[in-house]
């Protein structure tokens, strides 16, 4: 049997992490000197509330710790984080990562500092994001949750042509249960039913 994955996967295992490029942004892999302003940006309990992961108050050190792990987990396809760069400023306004929850399948997950909320960033390198994970990852199914209390969240989904497909309700970092909504979007969508009276 051929294994469709063999050529492709090769070339993907060897791949530096990329940078990508949209209209306006510029995503990129982080950098150790990039932790100051990931602090100051996500040190925000607006942000905060709206996920599941990301701390508050945002303390010394956790953000050069993040930043430190993203090399390892780019090489095991572990997650792979780029920053969102507004090219023009040359501003780092957030960040947006892949989750690799098997070899074709990624979770997605943003955020952008509140700053910056509203300009179409987050839609903008999702967007981009999506169409390089299919074209350039092997990836073919791209899922995403938000908390239900966090609409842009869904808003930025659907502007990208994810679909919502379930919801769930998950325990957050206080144990306390949140309803979460769940996207999804595939490489190839999935061949609509033939019409009954077709
Ligand atoms: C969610 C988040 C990433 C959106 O980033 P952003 O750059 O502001 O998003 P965009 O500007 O691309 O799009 C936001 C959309 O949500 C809409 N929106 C904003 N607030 C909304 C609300 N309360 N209800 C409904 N829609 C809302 C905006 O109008 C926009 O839609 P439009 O372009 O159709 O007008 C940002 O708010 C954020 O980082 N929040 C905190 C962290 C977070 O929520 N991360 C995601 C966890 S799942």
């Amino acid at each position: 049997m051929t294994d469709r994955y063999s050529p492709t996967a090769a070339a993907i295992e060897r791949m530096e992490q990329p940078p990508i490029t949209t209209g306006r942004l510029l995503l990129r892999r982080f950098e150790l000197e990039d932790a100051g302003e990931v602090r100051q940006l996500a040190d925000n309990r607006n942000l905060s509330k709206m996920t599941l992961n990301i701390p508050w108050p945002y303390g010394a050190g956790v953000a050069e710790q993040w930043i430190g792990t993203h090399a390892r987990n780019w090489t095991f396809r572990t997650s792979a984080s780029w920053a969102i760069i507004v090219a023009e400023s040359q501003t780092l306004v957030g960040a947006i990562t892949l989750t690799w929850m098997n070899r074709s399948t990624a979770e997605l997950g943003y955020w952008i500092g509140e700053p910056y909320w509203g300009r179409g960033y987050c839609s903008e390198a999702a967007g981009a994001l999506i169409q390089f994970a299919f074209a350039e990852l092997g990836i073919e199914r791209l899922v995403a949750e938000h908390l239900r209390s966090n609409p842009a969240s869904g808003r930025v989904m659907q502007k990208t042509g994810m679909r919502q497909v379930g919801s769930a309700r998950r325990r957050d970092r206080y144990r306390d249960r949140v309803d979460m909504d769940i996207f999804e979007i595939r490489k190839t969508p999935p061949a609509a039913p033939e019409s009954e009276t077709g």
